[in-house]
C-alpha cells in the first residue's frame, strides 16, 4: 500500500517512505529497545494484557509486545515497516486527528510527542486510550547539558560535527519539534489526570559507529535540504558522516526522558 508522504513543513521531519527509513528504525531499535523493554516490564505484567503502540515505526517494540501480551494494536501514519505477527494488528492512524482507538492496559509512544506541534492533542488521545488500572509510557529525546562533541581526533572534525548538530536541531525545531518537551511531560501527565506520574532518564556516550551515531547518519540525508539552507555544504555533511562512523569519536548522546502515569 502507498502511504504517501504524510508530513508537511510542520510536524514529524522524517518520512518512513524515505530510502534511509530502514537504517533509521534499526538504529533506534538498537539504541533504545533494551531500555524500553525493561521499563515496560517494570510497569506492567504483560501476559493477558491489551497494548497500544502508537507511532510504532518499524514495529520492534510492537513485535516484542505481541510475543508477551494477549493483543497488540500498532499504529503509525506510515505503518509500512511494521511486520505481520500473530496477536499484532497494524493500522494506519494519525494520533492527532484520528478516531478513538479503544481502551488498553498499556499505551506506549516513543519519540513521537516531542516531534509534534499538536503534542497535547496527541497526549489527550493517548490518555483516553488507557483503560482503568492501565499505564501510559512516553519517551522523548532531549540534548544533554554539556557540549555535543566530547572527543574528536582533530579540530576540523569537532567543528564539522558541532555545526552539523546545531543545524540538525534547528531543522527539527523549524518543523515544530520541542526538545524540552520531555521535561514538561510529567506536568502534562498530571494535568491530564494521570496518577503515579514518574520520570526516568536514560542515556550515555555515543561512539562513532554506535547505534546513536548510525541514527544521526540515517537522519543526515533526510534533513539535507534544511541543513544546506542553514549554511552547511555537501562537503561539511560528508565530513560529519565520516566522523559519525569513526570509532575514535565520542559524542554526548541524547538523553531519553521517559514519563509514565496511571489511570486510577
Ligand atoms: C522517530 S520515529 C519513532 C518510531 C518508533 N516509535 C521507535 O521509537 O522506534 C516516529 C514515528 O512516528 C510516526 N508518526 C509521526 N507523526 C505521527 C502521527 N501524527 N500519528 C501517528 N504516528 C506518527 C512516524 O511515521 C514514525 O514512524
Amino acid at each position: 500500500m502507498d502511504y504517501g508522504r504524510q508530513v508537511t513543513d510542520q510536524g514529524y521531519a522524517f518520512d518512513n517512505a524515505n530510502a534511509q527509513a530502514g537504517d533509521h528504525h534499526r538504529a533506534l531499535a538498537d539504541l533504545l529497545d533494551a531500555e524500553t523493554r525493561a521499563h515496560i516490564e517494570d510497569l506492567i505484567d504483560l501476559p493477558g494484557k491489551r497494548c497500544l503502540e502508537v507511532a510504532a515505526g518499524a514495529g520492534s517494540i510492537a513485535s516484542w509486545l505481541a510475543e508477551h501480551a494477549a493483543e497488540v494494536l500498532a499504529t503509525d501514519i506510515a505503518p509500512q515497516h511494521i511486520p505481520a505477527r500473530p496477536r499484532l494488528t497494524v493500522r494506519q492512524h494519525d494520533i492527532v486527528t484520528g478516531e478513538h482507538l479503544g481502551r488498553f492496559d498499556l499505551v506506549h509512544a516513543r519519540l513521537l510527542l516531542g516531534h509534534l506541534p499538536q503534542r497535547l492533542d496527541a497526549l489527550r488521545q493517548m490518555v483516553a486510550a488507557v483503560a482503568p488500572g492501565g499505564v501510559l509510557l512516553t519517551e522523548d529525546f532531549t540534548t544533554g547539558p554539556g557540549t555535543f562533541v566530547s572527543y574528536a581526533p582533530d579540530p576540523v572534525t569537532t567543528g564539522a560535527l558541532s555545526r552539523y548538530m546545531e543545524a540538525h536541531l534547528e531543522v527539527l525545531a523549524a518543523h515544530g519539534s520541542d526538545r524540552q518537551w520531555g521535561h514538561r511531560a510529567p506536568a502534562a501527565f498530571a494535568e491530564a489526570g494521570l496518577t503515579d506520574v514518574r520520570l526516568r532518564v536514560h542515556g550515555g556516550s555515543w561512539h562513532g559507529g554506535d547505534p546513536g551515531c548510525r541514527l544521526l547518519l540515517a537522519s543526515l540525508p533526510q534533513l539535507r535540504d534544511g541543513l544546506l539552507a542553514r549554511g552547511l555544504t555537501d562537503d561539511d555533511l560528508a565530513l560529519a558522516a565520516e566522523a559519525l562512523m569513526d570509532p575514535r569519536v565520542i559524542l554526548s548522546g541524547f538523553l531519553t526522558l521517559q514519563t509514565s502515569g496511571r489511570v486510577a
